[in-house]
């Protein structure tokens, strides 16, 4: 099959559009797919979760979701992917808690390439590891989206299952190959999803990881899973959400001095960053109100364990990279 885009093919813009193309897709999928299984990394992101709700209305119970608890998710969202999927759509969903897997394997490396390699060749492993458990998978269903296949070829690089061993080669299916974001997006309403999984905001494959700068440890990812939900509390809380591109917070590996309760005491920093940019090659910063800044400082310094300081990234990118490491 080409992987040209259509030109008949109409941006999806409506509901009415969504829904005519979830039924073409419904029909296609069928054909494809007869009663035979589809496996799915299911990461909770807008591509995977969109094309999961579809194989769902397609083919129910044959498609296989496996959600892959990494331990570098943000707060709350594994188990968003199990109330969603497992108790709302009734799916077939195979949740994997990696979490302890992950984090010895990363104790001690601080290389920022080093740590995604790990993180992805660890993903390969743990996502093959479900698939030979699983009896007849003859298809492996992908979120690739059209920009995606502008970018970086046939298959889908954050997500990882490209480097899958030979005998465990799987027809793919690719529902959303010819989309932009912005369809999958309506596409992903119209299919019922919550508005916190089809509108939110781009979250990198290494997820929290490359926000616990250095060597990762527990305690300080921790402080990063914390202070993320908190600054994303307030943008909900202040109409932030939706309007700024992306924003997430960052923890170093150093500590500095400061006073709590009366006492010295000696923690890390909580870095903000919030951004805006079009395609993430240059960005700039959003200009957040200093009245919100000071309450979301206040609220990190005091619920966050192991912090005492929080700073604010000005830098526009570049000279900045979006993320730190
Ligand atoms: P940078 O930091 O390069 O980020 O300015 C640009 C965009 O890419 C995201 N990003 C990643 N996404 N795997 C991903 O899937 C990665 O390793 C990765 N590194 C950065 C980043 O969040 C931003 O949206």
């Amino acid at each position: 099959m080409s992987n040209v885009r259509p030109e008949s093919m109409e941006r999806i813009t409506t509901e009415a559009l969504a829904q005519a193309f979830i039924a073409e897709q419904v029909e296609a999928l069928r054909a494809q797919i007869g009663n035979k299984k589809v496996l799915l990394a299911l990461s909770g992101g807008v591509d995977s979760s969109v094309v999961a709700a579809l194989l769902i209305k397609a083919v129910g119970k044959q498609l296989v979701c496996v959600h892959v608890n990494h331990g570098l998710l943000r707060k709350g969202e594994p188990e968003q992917v199990v109330k969603v999927f497992r108790h709302e759509m009734n799916a077939n969903l195979v949740y994997v808690d990696a979490v302890d897997r992950f984090l010895d394997k990363l104790a001690g490396v601080a290389e920022p390439e080093k740590k995604r390699k790990i993180i992805g060749a660890e993903f390969i492993r743990v996502f093959e590891e479900e698939a030979r458990k699983q009896e007849g998978i003859e298809f492996l269903a992908q979120g690739t989206i059209y920009p995606d296949i502008l970018e970086s070829g046939p298959v889908k690089a954050h997500h990882n299952v490209g480097g899958l061993p030979d005998d465990l080669q799987f027809e793919l299916v690719e529902p959303l190959k010819f989309l932009y974001k912005d369809e999958v997006r309506v596409v992903g309403k119209a299919l019922g999803l919550p508005d916190g999984m089809v509108f939110r905001q781009p979250f990198p494959g290494p997820g929290l990881g490359v926000r616990c700068l250095g060597a990762i440890t527990r305690d300080r990812l921790e402080a990063v899973r914390e202070s993320d939900a908190i600054l994303r509390e307030e943008f909900a809380k202040n109409g932030l959400e939706g309007k700024v591109w992306q924003y997430f917070t960052i923890v170093p590996d150093f500590k500095s001095v400061g006073v709590k309760e009366g006492k010295r005491s000696f923690e890390w920093p909580v870095i903000i960053r919030a951004v805006n940019t079009r395609d993430a090659m240059t960005a700039t910063v959003e200009d957040v109100p200093f009245a919100l800044l000071q309450h979301i400082t206040e609220r990190i310094t005091r619920e966050v364990k192991g912090v005492n300081r929080v700073c604010f990234d000005l830098t526009p990118k570049p000279t900045g990279t979006i993320e730190w490491e």
